[in-house]
Formats: structure tokens, sequence, C-alpha cells
């Protein structure tokens, strides 16, 4: 007979009603899996030309001076949501990603912005904040929940209460959420912030379930990008632009 430990019948239990209460976020996890098991048999290597600082890429993709790119990179405060105190930055999104997402969103004071990949909601934060100071403007995030019904309670536990009434966070896969999302929307999107799936295929796929949303002259901000980011710029025909970060790989950021 196989013995398994209450703690182990308790965790699986869990999963599988969490699995069975929401199949779509169940079909999304095999999806992310998939993705992530092609990556591992079809290992890439890629790294752009050229990548530029945080203020030279807002430079070129925006017109901004460098002057009041800096003011509102100075006014960016870390975020004091419920959990934020025994977070860092650096567990989620790299400072790099975070100031790009907070600089365009005072800088051009998008109406409507879209994100995939919340996490503990440093990205979001950002967002919301430089939405707040321009006294405009809504977001909506997407993000998986793992299947443990715990999880949950992390995704955005970062993200200030006073910031909140201009965010509507959605739960799912983002491939399958974005136009469900959208399509509840009758203004165009200004800013498609993409940091959830990692994987070559996933982020080609957000980039195309988001990219007929985009309003012409509106961004594609990406995390950690790669060689899907360059393959989808090109099928768009539009030139990317790439920002160094410390960790892993690139930033990518294109204008429609
Ligand atoms: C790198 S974290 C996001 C960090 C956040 N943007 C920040 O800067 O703090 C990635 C998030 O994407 C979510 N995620 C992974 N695959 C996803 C998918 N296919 N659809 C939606 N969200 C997904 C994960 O649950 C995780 O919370």
């Amino acid at each position: 007979m196989l013995l398994v430990s209450p703690r182990i019948a308790t965790r699986g239990w869990a999963l599988a009603t969490q699995a069975l209460s929401h199949p779509s976020w169940a079909v999304s996890h095999l999806s992310n899996f998939n993705e992530a098991m092609y990556d591992r048999k079809h290992p890439w290597q890629w790294a752009p030309a050229e990548s530029l600082s945080v203020v030279d890429a807002l430079q070129k993709a925006g017109g901004w001076q460098e002057a009041e790119i800096r003011a509102v990179l100075d006014e960016l405060v870390a975020p004091t949501g419920p959990e934020s105190s025994t977070l860092t930055v650096d567990q989620d999104g790299s400072s790099e990603f975070i100031q790009l997402a907070n600089a365009w969103c005072r800088l051009a004071k998008p109406q409507l912005v879209l994100e995939t990949g919340v996490a503990h909601g440093f990205s979001t934060a950002s967002i919301l904040q430089a939405l707040e100071r321009n006294g405009s403007g809504h977001l909506i995030s997407i993000d998986l929940p793992h299947l443990h019904p715990d999880a949950i309670k992390t995704i955005g536990a970062a993200v200030p209460k006073e910031l909140r009434s201009r965010w509507t966070l959605c739960l799912g896969g983002e491939v399958s959420t974005i136009p469900r999302a959208m399509s509840a929307r009758p203004e165009p999107l200004d800013l498609f912030v993409q940091d959830a799936s990692h994987s070559y295929r996933g982020q080609l796929k957000a980039y195309g379930a988001a990219w007929p949303f985009l309003r012409d002259g509106g961004v594609l901000l990406s995390d950690d990008v790669s060689e899907p980011f360059d393959v989808f710029a090109r099928r768009v025909g539009r030139t990317p632009i790439y920002v160094h970060q410390p960790k892993w790989r690139p930033v990518g950021l294109i204008v429609k």
C-alpha cells in the first residue's frame, strides 16, 4: 500500500480543488510548463547589438529632455503596501524596469495601462504611483495565481491601499485574459507592460495578444527580453530599444 504523509495529502487535495475550481488557471500552468520544456530542448543565444540607459532610452523613445526625465525618476518612491516592509524591489522587477514603467507613465500620461505579471506588485505600485500623480489613468493588471489557495494573497501585496482606486486586478493566464480584460474597456491601450511568461513562445504570444489593442504611438515595455522580442519587433515592422540592466536579460521597448 502506498503511504502518503498527511501534510502532502492535504496540500495535494488543496491543489486539486483549486485546479478543479479554476480549470483555465490549470490549463495556463500546463501551457507555461510546456513552453518552459520547449525552451530547455531548444536553447538559444541572443544579445542586443546596443543597449541604453533608462534616461537615454526615454529620450530616444519619447523625445523628452534629460532634466525632465531625471526629475520624475527622482520622485519615484518604494511601495509601502501592507507587506512591502518585508520585500525588496530586487525580489521582483528590476529597478530599471520599474523606473521605465513609472517614468513613461509620468511623462506620457497614459489613460489606460495594461500589465501582465504582478507578483508582489512593485511594477504595479510604480505605475499606480505615476497615474495618481498625473491625476488620471487606469491600470489593469493580470497575474496567474499559483494553485495553492494561499498564493493569491501575495499578488499585489506591496501595492499601497490608497493607490488601489485606479487599479483592476484580473486573475488568469495572460494570453487568454488580455482580450477578455480589454474587450470590457472602450478606450485604446496606451501602454502594455509584459512581465508574466518569460519563455520564448509565451512572450511571443503575450506580445501578439496585446498588440492589436495598443494605439498608434503606444508603447510595449517588456522585462527580461531576448530573441522573441526582436522577432516580434521585426514582425510588426518596428525598431526595438533595449535597456541594460545588471541582471540576466535587458528590458525591451517598442513604440507602435
Ligand atoms: C517576474 S514576476 C512579476 C514581477 C512584477 N512585474 C514586478 O516588477 O514586481 C512574474 C509574475 O507573472 C506571473 N505569471 C507567470 N506566468 C503567467 C502567465 N502565463 N499569465 C499571467 N501571469 C503569469 C507569475 O505568477 C508572477 O507573479
